[in-house]
């Protein structure tokens, strides 16, 4: 969003820039540093954030006073429709759906860099990049890597959008000789690139844009399943590079840091989600290497097995005798925002002489991060949650594990069944404690990868079934009697 805005700036100044103006960028892209340091512990994240608003203020600003194609009223109108339609999204989106919408914004930065790419191409001698109609080597190697990396983040992320909206088979979808294809394609986009240095005709540009959407297209089509998280960090690192190209066209510096910077922490994100699932970072970019055919995945359990169904009363009355309980929150519990009754309820426990962890997957819910930002606005002390690998021990030692609205993070198929989607993932070691409480609305609703979970039916495990936030209030209420 931000780096549209300051795209969309950035798109009239390219003249000289003075010494002050190269300060200040200077200046907002260590502030960038420092809101990325912030934003790497939820203690520090609200500072994280200032930093980064006070670095773009000081960008855009910095833009908008040395521009020179546009009048301030055009760009005024400009960040008054972007803003405007920004903002009334950013109000009315249900946490639920972030991921999706991140997608779609992704789009757009791609979109953008292709449009100004374009620009550059048709009146170069405005961007100061050409001389007697032939553009400058160096930027016509910048503007097609621009036009073909934003290519690709459009198309990739309207896919994804599509795919994590729903309004697209979710499943990986695996065309015969895809590698050849992709590889193919790339090759003749570089190819097309450094050709364009030469020839500057009008089919070159055209056909870069165009390979370009189909191969970002072709990349995330094969990708599915439990493997989207790692594709929209993925996405949000090529907006980075994107934008980054983009600056080297219009010679804007704060564009260039801002768009590295988003482009190697998106890298770097993908690569921690890749490990997490214990995926390889380089076969989830080809696209779909080793992905599972649609093994288990549909919707209802595989067969009719028995299980133990528990009520909040039973639930309060076992966690208030346990010495130690581990609570595992998933995307259930962000649907019925369940995390201050869950807050509420370990405050009780604690007062019980209960110990209370919070145990984190690192891809819990549908974004990075999803399960801390919910519980941190719940005021859950950060000391109380643990990520995977330094919790997982613990279960051996615990008397309740309590699985609220998770589901594939617990799911012991990862570790046994081969053919099952989630195969390799670490996931939560529940099936060691002494007791399982496992809350979720039905026995029918599988997890996000929608494959069967054996711990439902394990002898110690007890199916608290109904809506994560009324469970957890009544069994607040229960343990208060
Ligand atoms: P999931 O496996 O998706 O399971 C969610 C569970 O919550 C289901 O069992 C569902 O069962 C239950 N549930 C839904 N609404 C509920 C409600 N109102 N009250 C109580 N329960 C409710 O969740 P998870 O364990 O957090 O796993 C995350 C999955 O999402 C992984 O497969 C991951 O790869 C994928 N994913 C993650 C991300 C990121 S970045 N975190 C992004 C995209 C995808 P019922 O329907 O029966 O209630």
């Amino acid at each position: 969003m931000v780096l549209q805005l300051l795209s969309a700036a950035a798109a009239v100044s390219h003249d000289a820039v003075p010494d002050w103006a190269m300060f200040a960028y200077l200046v907002s892209g260590v502030l960038f540093i420092l809101a990325l340091r912030g934003l790497s512990s939820p203690a520090t994240s609200r500072a994280g954030n200032r930093y980064g608003m006070v670095g773009m203020v000081i960008a855009v600003v910095t833009t908008l006073v040395t521009h020179n194609i546009a009048s301030l009223p055009e760009i005024a109108v400009a960040l008054a429709i972007g803003g405007g339609i920004g903002f009334v999204i950013a109000r009315r989106i249900a946490m639920t759906a972030m991921p999706q919408l991140v997608a779609a914004f992704h789009s757009l930065v791609g979109l953008a860099a292709v449009l100004v790419g374009w620009a550059a191409y048709l009146n170069p001698e405005a961007f100061g990049i050409a001389e007697g109609g032939h553009i400058h080597a160096q930027s016509s190697v910048e503007m097609g890597l621009g036009i073909a990396i934003g290519a690709i983040t459009f198309s990739g992320s309207v896919i994804a959008f599509l795919k994590l909206a729903g309004k697209m088979s979710g499943s990986p979808i695996l065309l015969p000789g895809r590698h050849v294809l992709n590889l193919g394609t790339l090759i003749a986009i570089l190819g097309l690139v450094g050709y364009f240095t030469v020839d500057q005709s009008l089919w070159v540009i055209g056909v870069i844009t165009l390979l370009s959407f189909i191969i970002g297209f072709l990349l995330i089509i094969p990708i599915g399943g439990a493997d989207m998280p790692v594709v929209v960090s993925m996405l949000n690192s090529y907006s980075g590079w994107a934008a980054a190209a983009m600056g080297f066209t219009l010679h804007n510096s704060a564009m260039i840091i801002t768009g590295a910077l988003v482009g190697s922490s998106g890298a770097i994100l993908s690569y921690i989600m890749c490990k997490a699932m214990n995926r390889g970072f380089l076969s989830v970019i080809a696209g779909g290497f080793g992905a599972a055919p649609e093994a288990g995945a549909g919707g209802a359990p595989k067969e009719q097995r028995p299980w133990k169904r528990g009520s909040a009363e039973d639930a309060a009355f076992l966690m208030k005798e346990a010495e130690s309980v581990i609570i595992i929150p998933g995307y259930g519990m962000a649907v019925s925002q369940a995390q201050h009754a869950l807050r509420e309820m370990g405050d009780l426990l604690k007062k019980e002489g209960v110990s209370v962890k919070y145990a984190i997957h690192p891809v819990a819910g549908r974004m990075p991060g999803h399960m801390n930002v919910l519980l941190a606005e719940a005021n859950v002390p950060y000391d109380e949650v643990f990520e995977l690998e330094d919790i997982n021990s613990e279960f051996g030692q615990c008397d309740v594990a309590f699985i609220i609205g998770a589901n594939d993070v617990v799911n012991p198929a990862a570790k046994t069944d081969k053919s099952s989607p989630i195969y390799g993932m670490p996931v939560f070691d529940v099936d060691k404690a002494k007791t399982v409480m496992f809350v979720k609305r039905s026995m029918g609703g599988v997890g996000y990868s929608g494959v069967d979970n054996d711990v439902f039916y394990m002898d110690q495990t007890m199916m608290l079934l109904a809506d994560a936030k009324k469970m957890v209030e009544d069994i607040v209420k229960a343990m208060a009697h």
